[in-house]
């Protein structure tokens, strides 16, 4: 078991295979002049395979893929497959341009849910804010999804002037279909080309919705749930809010990430961490390698005030969400 100093239990890791990306969302990555990093710097297939193993052992049972976008791995399948031996609950974050291709495969895998980005459900919109002409395979593949009888998540991340107009449209996908509609606060990435006065806040969020839909009522979340959970009267699926930014979650976190080369990062605001692929690569064997990560997780902040605090880089520039994995 992975308990930290606070005594939460570390049960669900984030793995983010790539940092690549076919998108370029305009709050995460720059149209050009991106630094991504060399194949050979990113965690290989076999030591993903590694990884699995050891966190299986320590008692990880969710995991969830992140990139960059996962499907931009040419060895995403195998990737499932390897993860699929010692994890039951697997989830995927993605922008859901690349995976027509997968589709008849993907039911072999223990995955649980995907959550799908999309910020805007038109087509110029998602074109001004993505940087790409994708909508239609992203909205057609989110329904063949639901439709296939996977748990769908739609993650929007809200920016004032751009999409907070589309808030109720996006509300009302969850009427009549059980998919969970999650607004984000957007955090300041450096790659991000808006400013702050693009930002909406949870509160924000909540009073835009409820102008429209008046019956908007908070439901009991999970405990561990990185959302804040809502019900409207009369629809099947649920609304919720993502306070990326405002931390209001951060208690009963029970996360750990890796990047896509390695570095095991204690929480979304902290940049320190053992790098596992360099341990991996200095041949240290299973039990050094559970070591090493138990001591790192007894480091983990009390909340993303506190990790922000204890950054060396600087506090308020953070690398885009494709290097960390969302
Ligand atoms: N703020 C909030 N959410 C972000 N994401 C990417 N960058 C940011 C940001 N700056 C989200 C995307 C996607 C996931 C990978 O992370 O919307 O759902
Ligand atoms: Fe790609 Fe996701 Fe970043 Fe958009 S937010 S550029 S889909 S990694």
């Amino acid at each position: 078991m992975l308990i930290d100093s606070f005594g939460r239990t570390i049960d669900y890791l984030r793995l983010a295979v790539t940092d690549k990306c076919n998108l370029r969302c305009r709050y995460c990555m720059p149209e050009e002049g991106i630094d991504f990093s060399k194949n050979e710097d990113l965690l290989s297939l076999s030591e993903i395979a590694r990884l699995a193993e050891v966190f299986g052992v320590l008692g990880i049972n969710k995991v969830r893929l992140t990139g960059g976008e996962p499907f931009m791995r040419k060895d995403i399948l195998q990737v499932l497959e390897v993860l699929s031996l010692h994890f039951k609950n697997i989830n995927l974050t993605t922008n859901a341009t690349l995976i027509q291709p997968y589709m008849h495969q993907l039911k072999q895998y223990n995955i649980s849910s995907f959550n799908i980005s999309i910020d805007s459900l038109h087509r110029e919109k998602f074109f001004a804010i993505t940087k790409r002409d994708q909508f239609e395979t992203v909205y057609n593949t989110i329904w063949e999804l639901y439709n296939m009888g996977f748990r769908v998540k739609l993650n929007v991340v809200v920016m004032k002037g751009i999409n907070e107009t589309e808030i109720a449209e996006f509300c009302l996908l969850a009427k009549n279909h059980k998919v969970d509609v999650r607004f984000i606060e957007a955090m300041p990435f450096n790659a991000h080309d808006g400013n702050e006065s693009q930002f909406l806040s949870l509160t924000e969020i909540e009073e835009h919705i409820i102008n429209t839909f008046p019956s908007l009522q908070k439901v009991d979340s999970p405990r561990k749930s990185s959302s804040i959970k809502y019900s409207i009267d009369g629809f099947v699926g649920n609304i919720g809010i993502i306070p990326a930014y405002s931390r209001s979650l951060c208690g009963m976190c029970n996360r750990i990430r890796l990047t896509p080369e390695g570095q095991l990062l204690t929480c979304l605001y902290a940049d320190q961490g053992i790098n596992l692929r360099d341990l991996i690569r200095d041949g240290f064997t299973n039990e050094q390698l559970i070591a090493a990560i138990k001591g790192e997780v007894m480091q983990k902040a009390k909340d993303g005030f506190v990790a922000e605090s204890n950054r060396v880089s600087d506090s308020s520039v953070f690398q885009s969400m494709t290097t960390i994995g969302g």
